[in-house]
């Protein structure tokens, strides 16, 4: 029996599928390729290049392979595109997940691991923030993710399908060789942007706002390690096996960090003077995100191994500063 990855070429997939294959799991890949890259597909893994809103496509991998569980990464990220362009995000996000349920569905694969986010909190009211807390996406990328959580609630009742859903909070870092890493076509997230600059990519950093209602003015975040988000999956996978029920998950490491102290520890990991300008707010951005993951530790025994910021942004300067170009060499 094998684990199907959907989106097993992105940042978070292929660090999971490492993480997988390394433990001896038989592992099928499928991902379109649109932000993933074939230079991240794990070569131990089955691949298949084609899109999860393809129900033929689906059909082939499900009837060529055993499949005995999903996790699914395959979807778009960008919360900035997804405000100017909401239909790619329910096309692409919502779409995908109902085909991928369709088959499964069919197949008789009773068992899916969702790649969720903080972002379908919002602007949370109580810091830290609980899978109790309300959601109220403010952007579609966040409203398509609690979407699809919802879609896969309702097949669960109605199919007997067990799902877990992972609310990431800010993914960071790269496995520690070096050989994997974050590279997107269009980079928006903090730690890689601060890390072009003493690779000479970028003359400065521009901080979105520093009049937020935080110790320095500028926002804080929960920064996770992409390989401490690689080992929850394996444990979600683990819960589900043990016949666990549907479940959602905060992953994060319960502190906070501000741009200026992630922009200071950048500093110190790469010994280079980081140029920093101020900029305006960024719409949307809450002043503070910052999880309780006790649920995840408590009920899938999840023990982030490299909470430290420093070791986050070590991982990420080794692979961004042998990888400047990415997977494109
Ligand atoms: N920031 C800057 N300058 C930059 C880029 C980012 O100051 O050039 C700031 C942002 O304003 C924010 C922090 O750095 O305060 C982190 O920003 P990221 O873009 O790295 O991450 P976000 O917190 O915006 O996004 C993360 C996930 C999303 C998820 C979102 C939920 O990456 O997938 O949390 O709000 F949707």
């Amino acid at each position: 029996m094998a684990i199907l990855v959907c989106g097993g070429a992105g940042y978070i997939g292929s660090h999971t599928v490492h993480v997988l294959i390394e433990r001896g799991e038989k592992v099928v890949i499928v991902d379109n390729l649109q932000t993933g890259h074939v230079e991240a597909v794990n070569p131990a893994a089955i691949f298949y290049r084609g899109d999860i809103r393809n129900a033929a496509a689906l059909e082939k991998i499900f009837t060529e392979n055993q499949i005995e569980a999903v996790i699914h990464f395959a979807a778009n990220s960008l919360v900035g595109e997804s405000v100017t362009n909401p239909l790619k995000y329910f096309n692409n996000n919502v779409g995908g997940m109902q085909t991928l349920l369709e088959a499964m569905v069919k197949f008789g694969v009773d068992k899916i691991i969702f790649s969720s986010t903080a972002a379908v909190y919002g602007e949370p009211e109580k810091i830290p923030v609980t899978e109790t807390a309300a959601t109220n996406p403010t952007n579609p990328y966040g409203e398509s993710k609690l979407i699809m959580e919802k879609i896969m609630r309702w097949v669960s009742r109605a199919n007997g399908l067990k799902f877990v859903s992972l609310r990431y909070f800010n993914a960071a870092g790269a496995l520690e060789t070096g050989t994997l890493g974050e590279d997107h076509a269009t980079e928006t997230h903090l730690i890689p942007l601060i890390l072009q600059v003493p690779l000479g990519r970028r003359d400065h950093i521009t901080i979105f706002g520093d009049d937020y209602p935080t110790p320095d003015g500028t926002c804080l975040r929960d920064y996770v390690h992409v390989m401490d988000l690689a080992s929850a999956h394996i444990l979600a996978l683990d819960y589900l096996r043990n016949g666990g029920s549907s479940e959602i998950f905060n992953l994060g490491n319960g502190r906070g960090f501000s741009v200026k102290e992630i922009i200071a520890a950048a500093e110190k990991v790469t010994g280079k003077k980081i140029k920093t300008e101020i900029g305006a707010r960024r719409a949307g951005d809450p002043a503070q995100l910052i999880a309780s993951s006790d649920k995840a530790k408590k009920i899938l025994h999840w023990a982030p191994k490299f909470s430290s910021v420093e070791k986050i942004i070590e991982d990420a300067w080794n692979w961004h500063k042998n990888n400047p170009d990415g997977y494109k060499k």
